[in-house]
């Protein structure tokens, strides 16, 4: 993951985990391989008017809207706390424009506790973002951009919702990122009939959960046969099975998103899956089994 080595391959997707409170109490977050916060932005964010969340079949639809407490907000509220754990702890950041993405990276950098930065360059419910995550001239863009603002290890978190990811990918490694991201939430929409009108107030939204873990292992496969740096796999893992699967895809770790709202312990019961199916397999490094579905 650059200059990063993880103590496990497995962390939270952004945007499921809050900044890791809600999660304290349950579980010692000292056992995850990498703790990653909610989208950060220049300024705070409110999001997108309700309702946000609408659960569907096997998969989950929300509009947040990136709501997030601001770049100074983050470091005064939200990273006193984080020091108080060990795993290294990735920013995911997010802007309007380069400029305000680079003022995110660029106001963290100095802070010792922040380990990097995962760029979202791909929220569907949010007008302007797409535009940078959908074309390889963008990715390029804005990857050197924050590339020449931080010498921290830059994710770079790519979108389902264009026709080549593979070559977004590309474009990033091309451009300096250190890992790339696979996937963020696919565009989606319900509509409630009684009503004659779309459920969510944002009228469109981002489809995650079970139902997407297919889209993000093709996703995934097509990255490991056209980029060198890691990938790391997310989409719809919900057990220890899945995340082996996208480690055979080629990802060389994974985040657990949605499945957080359903059993907050998932991650840690992933942890220790993998370890016990690698264990009666003499399996002995995760290596061993990365993109080993490739042939
Ligand atoms: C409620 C919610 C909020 C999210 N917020 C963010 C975010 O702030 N930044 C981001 O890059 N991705 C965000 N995502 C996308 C997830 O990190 C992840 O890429 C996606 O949900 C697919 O993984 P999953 O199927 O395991 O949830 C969010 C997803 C959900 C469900």
């Amino acid at each position: 993951m650059g200059s990063l080595t993880l103590a496990n391959p497995v962390m939270p997707a952004s945007g499921t985990f809050g900044y890791g409170e809600e999660f304290a109490g349950l579980f010692d977050l000292n056992r995850l391989g990498a703790l990653v916060s909610k989208a950060v932005s220049t300024l705070p964010r409110h999001g997108n008017p309700p309702p946000r969340l609408v659960e569907l079949k096997s998969a989950l639809l929300n509009s947040i809207g990136l709501q997030n407490v601001g770049t100074q907000g983050f470091i005064e509220k939200k990273l006193p706390f984080l020091h108080d754990y060990s795993p290294p702890l990735i920013v995911n950041v997010v802007g309007d424009s380069v400029e305000e993405y680079r003022e995110v990276v660029e106001a963290l950098d100095p802070h010792e506790r922040v380990s990097g930065f995962e760029i979202n360059l791909s929220c569907p419910n949010v007008k302007k973002g797409l535009e940078y995550g959908t074309t390889c001239a963008g990715v390029e863009r804005i990857t050197s951009a924050l590339r020449a603002g931080t010498r921290k290890p830059l994710w770079i978190k790519l979108s389902p919702n264009v026709s080549n990811p593979a070559e977004l990918g590309k474009a990033a490694e091309g451009a300096g990122a250190d890992a790339i991201v696979a996937i963020n939430t696919l565009g989606g929409m319900v509509i409630d009939i009684e009503k004659r009108r779309p459920v969510l107030g944002a009228r469109f939204g981002g489809v995650s959960g079970p139902a997407i873990k297919a889209v993000a292992m093709k996703v995934v496969w097509q990255l490991h046969e056209a980029v060198a740096v890691p990938i790391i796999g997310v989409g719809g893992i919900t057990r220890t099975e899945d995340a082996i699967e996208f480690l055979m895809a080629g990802a060389t770790a994974v985040q657990v998103g949605t499945a957080n709202f359903v059993n907050p312990l998932t991650m840690i019961e992933v942890i220790e899956g993998m370890r016990e199916w690698m264990g009666e397999r003499g399996i002995k490094k995760i290596r061993e089994i990365v993109g080993a579905a490739h042939g």
